[in-house]
């Protein structure tokens, strides 16, 4: 009988999302989580105690002595780009969390290294994989919604400033809410419209209440205490992406904002349909009358789950890449752009 393929697993980076991760690939018997690299001992420590998982704190000598066949890299952004050519240029392929990297530059130079390389790349972005992204997706892909016009969505938190991690320092993340969470926000929807080609973007950034010590310490939320000291990146963003076939989107994302509207959502107008996610609804004309239409079960799934099981599968089998470099590049162009629009104070050019 021929023996199972293995999936040998390397994490660099053991942080929050790591142990996530940790915790969905360990419960397929086709992958071996081998070892985890990360500069801190209390992690290591938790790796070795609780999930019985060799530590490294050089990431080099591990790749060196694992020889992986994937690695997960959960590292801060600053710290996607380097590690991932050094996974591939050892032999891996890579399964890299979003954002892809600090910017296109960079993921253009990882895409190129793959394909010299002939390694996998998958994006950490699972919100494409909700069963609701899925159905509007699905319909926009068969035309239900004729051309698109214009969607719009929204990552907010009215105060919810990451309280540990660096996720207040512009050079280790490149940015603040969004390239953290407006990132979720802007690649579910973009999936959802048929992913079309941005051209122009414009937007705006602000910082009011992450660097500011009093709010820290003064007002209750749900993560209080956050460095302000080194607090360098935007509270609220908000952005307009032209795209190639003429629709337009408008995102807004923010960690902190005086406003009732939390989580995440998105509304699609097209010709012919429009749509929105929470609660799932697509808005259409039939019979004469103006109808919405509901599904009456959506099955619960969890997306991690799925986003995990996807990456084996591609990695393994050769199954679909859910999430390919190739997306992480044009959802970093649009970041980019919005991040280069609110310092220029004018709508630039996709590139
Ligand atoms: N897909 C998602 O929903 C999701 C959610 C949270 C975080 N993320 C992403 O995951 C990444 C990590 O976020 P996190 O919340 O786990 O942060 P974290 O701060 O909890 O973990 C980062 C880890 O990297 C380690 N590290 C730093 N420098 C290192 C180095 N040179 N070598 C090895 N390890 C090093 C740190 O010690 C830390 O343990 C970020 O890019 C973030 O955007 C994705």
């Amino acid at each position: 009988m021929a023996r199972k393929k293995v999936l040998k697993l390397a994490f660099i980076g053991g942080g929050g999302i790591a142990r996530y991760h940790a915790n969905y690939f360990s419960r397929h018997d086709d992958v071996s989580i081998a070892a985890v690299a990360d500069i801190c001992d209390a992690s290591l420590k938790h790796w070795k105690d609780v999930l019985e998982v060799p530590g490294y704190t050089a990431y080099q000598e591990m790749l060196q002595e694992v020889k992986p066949d994937l690695v997960s890299i959960c590292t801060p952004n600053y710290l996607h780009y380097k590690p991932a050519l050094d996974a591939m240029k050892a032999g891996a392929h890579v399964f890299i969390e979003k954002p892809m990297a600090m910017n296109s530059r960079e993921c253009r130079n990882i895409i190129a290294a793959g394909r010299k390389l002939n390694r996998k790349i998958s994006i950490g972005f699972q919100h494409r994989l909700d069963p609701r992204v899925q159905f509007i997706s699905q319909a926009v892909a068969e035309g239900r919604f004729g051309n698109i016009l214009q969607s719009r969505v929204y990552c907010h938190r009215r105060r919810g400033f990451p309280n540990w991690g660096v996720f207040g320092q512009k050079a280790l993340q490149g940015g603040g809410c969004l390239i953290d969470i407006g990132v979720h926000a802007l690649e579910m929807c973009w999936y959802t419209v048929g992913r079309p080609q941005p051209v122009a973007v414009s937007g705006n950034a602000w910082t009011y209440i992450g660097n500011d010590p009093k709010k820290a310490k003064d007002v209750a939320c749900r993560w209080p205490g956050w460095d302000t000291e080194t607090f360098d990146v935007e509270d609220l963003a908000v952005g307009q992406i032209r795209f190639d076939d003429g629709s337009i989107m408008a995102l807004e994302c923010s960690f902190a904002m005086h406003h009732e509207e939390e989580g995440m959502n998105f509304t699609i107008r097209g010709e012919k349909a429009g749509a929105q996610l929470d609660p799932l609804k697509i808005y259409t004309d039939d019979y004469g009358h103006m109808v919405n239409i509901e599904p009456s079960f959506i099955p619960e799934t969890e997306i991690w789950e799925t986003k995990i099981r996807g990456v084996i599968d591609h990695v393994l089998h050769n199954g679909p890449n859910l999430a390919p470099a190739e997306d992480g590049l044009v959802v970093q162009q649009i970041l980019d752009g919005i991040y280069r629009s609110a310092r220029t104070g004018r709508e630039v050019a996709v590139r």
